[in-house]
């Protein structure tokens, strides 16, 4: 069964006052909502949940998140170990800092930066060497879906991203997040989310084999909500959520992460997990 994972992407969020008073309160209404990040006994399907902090507050949440059931993440690297990056932070710097995975090839970066799709493989090869789980941000734009481009879309950016790559399914997770959806307000609906995760995973079944496919996860991201993360998360081929402004507030995340243990059992995944 794969487990579920709620990730919180703060984007360029998060003082260092900010980040202790956002952890503290996760933190106190995790442990009060009782089996979270853990396997509750009607569904048996563990939660994983990570933060992904800017780079300045990693630091401070790797301090506050030590011992407890929330990773730490980063929003992106260079796929250099070091040298002249001005402004750059590699993959062992992350680690050092306590990361266990980081964002990459998210929209706000491939659009707002154009950052290409070999630079994204490059990021990502950087993070697998070094033992870092790789968020790999897959998605379309709205003139993109409305020109029925969605599929060529992600297809590209899949196989762009993970050309020559073999990671394992478990070091690897696909964030769908549909451009028009995220910071707007709008989500996908939970059908037309199933329906690309269906895809993604298809293809990566056909690029890597169907056991691959059956165990890595796939995320959605896009105006997820408390409201809303529970349809979402009931999909079979939705794997978790990468939220990101209702992550800034401890009561909406928390919310969410607790929605995902609702999910029926056996809906969707094989004994190999
Ligand atoms: P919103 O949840 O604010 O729409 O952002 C989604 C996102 O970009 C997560 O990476």
């Amino acid at each position: 069964m794969r487990p579920i994972l709620v990730a919180g992407n703060w984007k360029m969020n998060g003082t260092l006052a900010e980040t202790r008073t956002l952890l503290e309160e996760l933190l106190q209404r995790l442990d009060r909502t009782q089996d979270t990040g853990h396997k509750t006994p009607d569904t048996k399907r563990p939660v994983e949940i990570v933060v992904c902090p800017p780079f300045t507050a990693l630091s401070e949440a790797a301090g506050r998140l030590k011992g407890k059931p929330v990773a730490l993440g980063a929003q992106d690297l260079h796929w250099e170990a070091g040298g002249a990056f001005t402004g750059e932070i590699s993959a062992g710097m992350l680690k050092e800092l306590g990361c266990t995975h980081v964002i990459l090839g998210h929209s706000e970066r491939r659009h707002l930066l154009m950052e290409p799709n070999g630079w994204i493989r490059k990021k990502l090869g950087a993070a697998l060497a070094a033992g870092l789980t790789g968020i790999l941000c897959v998605g379309e734009t709205l003139a993109e879906r409305e020109n029925d481009q969605t599929w060529a879309v992600i297809e590209k950016q899949l196989s762009a991203g993970l050309d020559n790559l073999t990671p394992t399914a478990d070091r690897l997770l696909i964030a769908y997040e549909p451009v028009w959806a995220i910071g707007t307000g709008k989500t996908a609906t939970p059908e037309q989310a199933q329906a690309v995760h269906r895809q993604i995973r298809e293809w990566l079944a056909e690029r890597f084999d169907p056991k691959f496919a059956d165990r890595a996860r796939i995320l959605y991201g896009g105006s997820v909500k408390a409201d809303n993360a529970e349809t979402l998360l009931n999909q079979p081929d939705i794997d978790g959520a990468l939220v990101g402004g209702a992550s800034l507030k401890a009561k909406e995340f928390a919310a969410i992460i607790a929605a995902a243990p609702k999910q029926k059992e056996g809906t969707c995944c094989t004994e190999s997990s």
